[in-house]
């Protein structure tokens, strides 16, 4: 088998986007699309991607980073031109060239398989993925002989009549021989009517040669939708995002309405687990077995233990266990780690803690900067006071401490193993292992003290 490299065409601006980000960089399936296209080229045997890149040079490399190597197309002149840049990366590589666009992110890493797969066993010097369109409006038309043999690709706006008719086009992908690309290359000019480099001619230069020019036929001509305008890459992603979830439901997990479950294509959830309706997956989130997510719930790069029950919550970069149980109304945020058996209530928010096995924060807490042991108690409507103004400070709640409702825990402070705080308190001072501490005001009751003569109030 020979080696395979990926060219990936990504210098465009994408003027229809109407954007300040490169085409390239906007995100379908919870990131940019090039990406997508990466992943796929990745998956066909790519070891090498090397993208070309023009407007947003930077932004595209910084967002990439080192899973490519960078070609720069100062001035983008077509797209033979962006392909000529690579001459020199390319030069001591031997082997198969798959260029690619980088705006056609529902490519599938199967397709290039067997796009790379024909094009070996073709033997061929060029092998073009083509679709067969209902409306191939804008697209390069294949042209080929009474044989089938293709013979050229037409642009659009260079096409006579009877070569509009065609509908077999262009999908912009294909597998070159290195050494028969950049020698037919040398040969394109922009005699045509965009005054441009088409990468193209390459194909109806080869074919002229006698070279093998082989063309693939793609079973989904959806995946090979490049997007132009905002319009399509709303498209695609319901289409990824379908894909998504189809793939989940295949493997074990139910998705109780696709119409309002939005779910990354990298996050993995195990069998059994089902998600309700109005709920976000995204990033890099992993869910285990036997979980109910959702309703309305958005889960950010978190990883989510088996059995565990999240409803209408917020939670990101997070760690939750097994048999946790989070919700209604909770925002968990960054760096909250949450052992098994934990239960939040309604109306918590907590922040960069961690909650040890089995213990309660059930109703109306903010818990933030706190290492919490284990089956521990918080009572109702218990704030962690972590910010002086200037720092924020820790809380330690040490395993079985009862924490009373309605408590300020003044950090730095510790609250030790099975100490007591009662109720109202404002703790500022350490309370030792099982002690009880009280900071509030003692009651006093003043009697008869509603009969007093200056009283103002008007009695019924
Ligand atoms: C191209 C094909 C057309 C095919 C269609 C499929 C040519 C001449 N035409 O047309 O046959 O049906 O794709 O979608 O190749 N790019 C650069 N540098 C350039 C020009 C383009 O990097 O100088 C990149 C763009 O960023 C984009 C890709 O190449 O990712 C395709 O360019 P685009 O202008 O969209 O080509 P089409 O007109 O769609
Ligand atoms: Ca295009």
């Amino acid at each position: 088998m020979s080696d395979l490299l990926a060219v990936i065409l990504a210098a465009g601006k994408g003027t229809r986007m109407k954007s300040a980000l490169p085409k390239v960089l906007h995100n379908i399936g919870g990131k940019p699309m090039v990406e997508h296209v990466m992943a796929a080229a990745h998956m066909a045997g790519a070891k090498r991607k090397v993208v070309v890149v023009g407007f947003g040079a930077e932004s595209v490399e910084t967002a990439l980073g080192a899973q490519a190597e960078y070609v720069v197309q100062a001035e983008q002149l077509g797209t033979g031109h962006a392909v000529m840049q690579t001459a020199a990366c390319l030069q001591d590589f031997d082997g198969t060239v798959m260029v690619l666009c980088g705006d056609t992110p529902l490519l599938t890493g199967q397709t290039l398989t067997k796009l790379f797969a024909e094009h070996q066993a073709q033997q061929a010097s060029a092998t073009v993925l083509t679709a067969c369109m209902a409306d191939p409006t804008g697209y390069g038309r294949v042209m080929r002989d009474h044989s089938g043999q293709v013979l050229k690709i037409v642009e659009q706006k260079d096409a006579a009549p009877s070569e509009l008719a065609v509908n077999e086009v262009n999908t912009g992908i294909y597998c070159f021989e290195r050494t028969a690309l950049f020698d037919a290359l040398r040969s394109i000019n922009c005699n045509n009517m965009q005054g441009e480099y088409y990468l193209t001619d390459v194909i109806g230069i080869l074919a002229k040669d006698q070279a093998k020019v082989w063309a693939v036929q793609v079973d989904n001509a959806e995946e090979t939708l490049g997007i132009n305008s905002r319009m399509q890459l709303a498209e695609a992603e319901k289409i990824l995002r379908k894909r998504t979830l189809v793939n989940l439901m295949d493997n074990g997990v139910t998705i109780m309405d696709m119409d309002s479950t939005f779910i990354d294509s990298q996050v993995c959830i195990e069998p059994d687990t089902v998600i309700y309706p109005f709920t976000w997956i995204e990033g890099a989130t992993t869910i285990g077995r036997g979980c109910e997510i959702g309703p309305s719930s958005r889960i950010q790069n978190s990883s989510i233990g088996e059995n565990t029950i999240l409803h209408f919550i917020y939670a990101h970069d997070c760690q939750i266990g097994n048999h946790v149980t989070v919700g209604p109304y909770v925002h968990l945020r960054p760096s909250t780690v949450l052992a098994d058996g934990v239960k939040i209530g309604n109306f918590v928010e907590v922040k960069n803690s961690n909650v040890g096995e089995c213990s309660k924060i059930p109703h109306l807490s903010y818990i933030g900067d706190t290492d919490m042991g284990a089956g521990v108690n918080i009572g109702s409507g218990t704030i962690t006071v972590n910010y002086d103004g200037k720092k924020k400070h820790r809380t330690i709640v040490e395993d079985g401490a009862f924490v009373g409702c309605n408590t300020n825990l003044v950090a730095p402070v510790t609250v030790g193993k099975g100490a007591y705080v009662a109720a109202g308190s404002t703790i500022t001072k350490n309370v030792p292992s099982e002690a009880l501490g009280v900071g509030r005001a003692r009651q006093s009751n003043i009697e008869g003290w509603a009969n007093k003569e200056n009283l103002v109030c008007v009695k019924p």
